[in-house]
């Protein structure tokens, strides 16, 4: 074999947004593996953090481009530059109330964002020949939001599910995995598209209902539970879903679409005093406990979906993934990790954070009762 060829097998993947929550922990799990070099280029917004991947930053298989997925001539020279062997795509804005507050950017990154890497990567592919032709993947992350909500006893979403996205966060993912989907059928370009579900553990910023939840009841602040706490989420362990995305990329048939989740559906106010219970266990320190007196029921968001679940069996009995983790187990590691990384989570919820949180729950008043009704 060639240098020239050897060099190309041993071509990166493209990892966009990969200082985010989920991408961060798709880098480490990869590189620990030894699958291989990894670019990842990322505008680092609020949500991405480069400390999330502070372990691997010298490692000579790991290159860091800080910028934006709209920047079509970055993207361009990134990916002549490094000729990567796949794209993985997560880059995004990604949290439903800021979507409420301020679509503007989800639809930007989101969509256009999506749209610039697709051009890029057709124009690409359009270069390639035999066998690095062949392997090249662009693996697009999305969500299952895109599939709206379910009643208490509607079926699990199913990749044949109509979409009908409600949130402008939903609505803007939605139209990416359709581009997606265009520029397979019209232009043959090899992607697959990977609609999961909620997915928690390390790195995740505290805007989300997990690590909000954690971080509030370290500091005896109020659990804003919306509503009637009764909306029922399909939780999955972030390295169950970084596990699954590489059986896609490795085995995944171009052109489908694969569904992920771990079949934990929980209502809110399950996954609150599950947590409540695992700090009081964990975190006896805490000012306040036990912590479920904590619970506080605020004004609902509006337009939410009452409830998610993920039929993922085609990516089970196709691909042969399964999760390896319960909530049980992967609820208990997480609360583990944001205990022993209070300085992650202090680091991440100074400055801009505190805006943040007043504009998204000054507003909601505390709802006396409403977990009562
Ligand atoms: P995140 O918000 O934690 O991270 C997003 C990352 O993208 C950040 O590092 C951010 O800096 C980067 N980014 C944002 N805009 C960018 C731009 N214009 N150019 C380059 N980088 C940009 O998100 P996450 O929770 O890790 O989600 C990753 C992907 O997975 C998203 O596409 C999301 O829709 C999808 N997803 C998330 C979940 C979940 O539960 N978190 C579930 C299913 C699917
Ligand atoms: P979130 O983590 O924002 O994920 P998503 O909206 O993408 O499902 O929220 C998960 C659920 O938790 C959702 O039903 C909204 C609810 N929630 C609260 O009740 N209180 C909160 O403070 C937050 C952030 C979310």
């Amino acid at each position: 074999m060639s240098t020239k060829s050897r060099e190309r097998l041993n071509a990166p993947i493209l990892v966009t947004g990969g200082a985010g929550f989920i991408g961060s922990n798709f880098v480490l799990e990869w590189l620990g593996a030894g699958n291989g070099p990894v670019v990842n280029l990322d505008k680092l917004t609020y949500a991405g953090n480069p400390e999330n991947l502070a372990s691997v930053q010298e490692s000579p298989e790991y290159t860091f481009v800080h910028g934006d997925i709209c920047d079509a001539a970055l993207v361009k020279q990134i990916i002549e530059q490094h000729r990567p062997r796949a794209v993985v795509h997560f880059a995004a804005e990604s949290h439903v109330d800021r979507s409420i507050l301020g679509p503007e950017a989800f639809l930007r990154t989101n969509i256009d964002g999506t749209f610039t890497l697709l051009q890029a990567a057709r124009a690409f592919y359009g270069t390639l020949e035999g066998e690095e032709k062949e392997r090249f993947r662009f693996l697009h992350v999305s969500t299952d939001e895109v599939y709206g909500t379910l009643e208490p006893e509607d079926p699990a979403f199913h990749e044949e599910t109509p979409y009908a996205p409600n949130s402008p966060y939903a609505a803007s993912k939605a139209s990416s995995d359709h581009l997606v989907r265009a520029w397979v059928h019209t232009y043959g370009l090899p992607a697959i598209i990977t609609n999961c579900s909620n997915n928690y553990g390390p790195y995740q910023f505290p805007e989300k209902l997990i690590p909000l939840m954690i971080a509030n009841a370290g500091k005896g602040k109020p659990l804003p539970v919306y509503g009637d706490g009764q909306q029922v989420r399909d939780w999955l362990y972030v390295a169950d879903h970084c596990r699954a995305l590489m059986a896609v990329l490795e085995r995944g048939r171009v052109g489908e679409t694969y569904n992920v989740g771990g079949g934990n559906q929980r209502s809110n106010l399950e996954v609150v005093t599950t947590l409540c219970a695992l700090l009081d266990e964990l975190a006896p320190e805490s000012p306040v406990k036990p912590h479920s007196q904590l619970i506080t029921y605020v004004a609902d968001r509006p337009g939410h979906d009452r409830r998610y679940a993920i039929d993922a069996r085609k990516l089970e009995g196709e691909l042969k993934w399964s999760a390896q983790e319960s909530f049980e187990t992967g609820l208990r590691k997480t609360v583990e990790w944001y205990l022993a990384n209070a300085a992650w989570v202090e680091s991440v919820t100074s400055g801009a954070y505190q805006n943040w949180v007043k504009q998204n729950y000054g507003s909601r008043e505390s709802v006396a009762g409403e977990g009562s009704r």
